[in-house]
């Protein structure tokens, strides 16, 4: 099959990666109520459409702490992207730059931020606040001297949530042999993904963490261990022990309530990113878009206001847009396409945004990505 759109990526992905991995990336907590809503929301929003406009120049970049993209599009972090394709994280973070769009760094990617930057172009990085702060404080060093332009502090992962299809399938809950027999069993019934990845895409580690986590093995122990090792204590006053470290710009991802927004500015936050973790977190909150025009009335004249949580198609990156989010970031839609067959496919997927977008644009009468407003919208819709 060629890919036309997301859900092509997202079957070719079931199709080449072991369940465990692809129900992983597919799956939210619970009964995934968020993350169905997040989809239908944006489906359920009305674009305006506009004719006889002169559409000849339509210019889709933004600029974003001094970085200009070329579309208003990112790669959000995804953990362990490299099980779903060969150094997965090095894979996408060259797909992205060769597009002009930023790649974020997940704390817990199976590359390095070594690794990804030494590659490349030095990623975004993501944090995940862990108890041990002497090494938390020696990760964000390491960031900054790998490149970092930006650090994403995600904050809506104190404890992971619940989720159901990872004890199915095996991925949670299950260690020794009957572990190993699961991972062998689904390798040797996915030769694509054995070849690509459990062959030639070693090491399994958690790249930029290792150092902290004692004799773990696999992927699913390291992720064990960082569970139990997450930070609940962690408040805003904590935003000042990051600054020691980080002098860059900080995100705040994780925010869905307008009151955390203003906190996060009050707190010196640089931006935001409005999300409930793709759904994968507290099941029943709101969807990021319906949360959207409340966080930008809060905050949006003070801080970059991103927006994560089922954006499948650029259609639906302009309605993010003329809700007020300067640039919309895609979790799944990457990583399935990673999965479908690497960076090719992540290009590929990431064009297929950029034409989209075009059209929304034009049929909208937008010229200018940088200047949607609600106005395009059909709010009688
Ligand atoms: C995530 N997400 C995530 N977020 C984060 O801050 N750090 C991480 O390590 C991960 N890991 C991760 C793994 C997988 C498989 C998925 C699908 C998601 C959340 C991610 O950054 C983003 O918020 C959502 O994916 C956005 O929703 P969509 O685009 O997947 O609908």
């Amino acid at each position: 099959m060629t890919p036309a759109s997301v859900s092509d990526y997202r079957e070719l992905a079931r199709r080449r990666l072991p369940k465990i991995f692809f129900e992983y990336i597919d799956g939210g907590s619970y009964a995934e109520v968020t993350l169905r809503r997040n989809v239908a929301d944006l489906e359920a929003i009305a674009l305006r459409q506009r004719v006889m406009r002169d559409m000849t120049q339509l210019d889709m970049s933004v600029e974003v702490f001094g970085q200009k993209l070329s579309m208003p599009v990112g790669l959000a972090p995804v953990g362990m992207a490299g099980m779903y394709g060969r150094r997965g994280e090095v894979q996408a973070s060259a797909a992205a730059a060769k597009v002009g769009v930023p790649f974020c760094l997940s704390t817990v990617g199976v590359c390095s931020v070594e690794e990804v930057a030494s590659a490349g172009t030095p990623p975004w990085f993501q944090l995940y606040m862990l108890k041990d702060r002497g090494y938390m404080a020696e990760l964000l060093a390491r960031a900054k001297a790998a490149g970092c332009p930006v650090l994403v502090f995600t904050v809506d992962l104190p404890v992971p949530g619940a989720r159901y299809r990872d004890v199915r399938s095996g991925f949670t809950g299950s260690s020794g042999l009957s572990g190993a027999l699961n991972t062998a069993w689904q390798g040797v019934t996915h030769p694509a993904w054995l070849w690509d990845v459990w062959l030639h895409g070693r090491p399994h580690t958690l790249g930029s963490v290792v150092g902290a986590i004692p004799q773990s093995r696999s992927v699913t122990d390291f992720l064990g261990w960082i569970a139990r090792n997450f930070d609940r204590s962690v408040t805003w006053a904590d935003l000042d022990w990051v600054r020691k470290t980080w002098d860059g710009p900080i995100v705040i991802k994780g925010v869905l309530d307008p009151e955390d927004a203003r906190d996060a500015l009050r707190a010196g936050a640089q931006g935001i990113v409005v999300s409930n973790h793709g759904g994968r977190q507290l099941d029943g909150v709101r969807s990021s878009i319906s949360a959207l025009p409340a966080v930008v009335d809060a905050v949006g004249g003070e801080l970059e206001v991103f927006l994560d949580g089922g954006v499948r198609s650029g259609l639906d990156v302009l309605k993010a847009l003329a809700l007020g989010a300067r640039a919309c970031f895609v979790g799944r839609a990457w990583a399935y396409a990673l999965g479908a067959g690497g960076a090719p496919m992540i290009e590929k997927m990431l064009g297929t945004l950029r034409s989209e977008l075009a059209v929304a644009m034009t049929l909208t009468g937008c010229n200018v990505a940088r200047e949607a407003n609600r106005a395009l919208l059909d709010v009688a819709g």
